[in-house]
């Protein structure tokens, strides 16, 4: 399993990867998530990150992984802040290290660039998701939590 750094040739497979995560993810776990959003906005978004020198975008075992640094915050003096923006790994090669692999070369790259504040945010109803980012040793930071009255329960069964 080889995992390479993306060239401008491979935005189509990251913009392929990235439309299979909307799907696969946000747009089961989301209401409000517009799954469309990479057939029309995604060849130029990621095109723009390839080409990010503060952007990592890596290919994999037919999936991505998306890291970028943060500018620095002023309410945080001393943090070098780099969060793993997006990953997946093809439903075909899971459970065989791959995304253990994206990981590891994320945190390489971010620990070369002197972050000290490594970050990621996942869906809590992605239980897989959260057990293997536990795995690759993060751990709950902050938890972002979702009002759910009988108001928002209509809007979630309008979509
Ligand atoms: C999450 C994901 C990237 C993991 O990739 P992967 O290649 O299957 O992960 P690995 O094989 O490297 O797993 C390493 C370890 O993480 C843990 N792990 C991985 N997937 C897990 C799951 N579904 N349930 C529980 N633990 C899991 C295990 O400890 C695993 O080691 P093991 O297989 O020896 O038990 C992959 O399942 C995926 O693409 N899921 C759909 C997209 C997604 O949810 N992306 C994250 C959005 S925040």
């Amino acid at each position: 399993m080889t995992v390479s750094v993306c060239a401008p040739g491979d935005v189509p497979a990251l913009v392929a990867s990235a439309a299979a995560l909307f799907e696969e993810d946000g747009g089961r776990r989301d209401p409000f998530m517009d799954t469309g959003w990479p057939a029309r906005e995604g060849e130029a978004y990621y095109a723009s990150l390839v080409a990010d020198p503060a952007c990592l975008c890596l290919l994999a075992a037919g999936g991505h992984l998306i890291g970028r640094l943060r500018p620095p915050d002023p309410l945080r003096p001393g943090a070098v802040s780099a969060v793993l923006e997006s990953m997946r790994v093809g439903p075909e090669h899971r459970r065989s290290g791959a995304g253990a692999a994206l990981v590891e070369a994320f945190l390489g790259w971010a620990r070369d660039r002197g972050a000290n504040d490594v970050k990621v945010t996942a869906y809590a109803a992605n239980h897989g998701a959260l057990e293997f980012y536990r795995a690759q040793g993060f751990e709950p930071f902050e938890v972002v939590l979702r009002h759910r009255n009988e108001w928002l329960s209509t809007v979630d069964s309008a979509h």
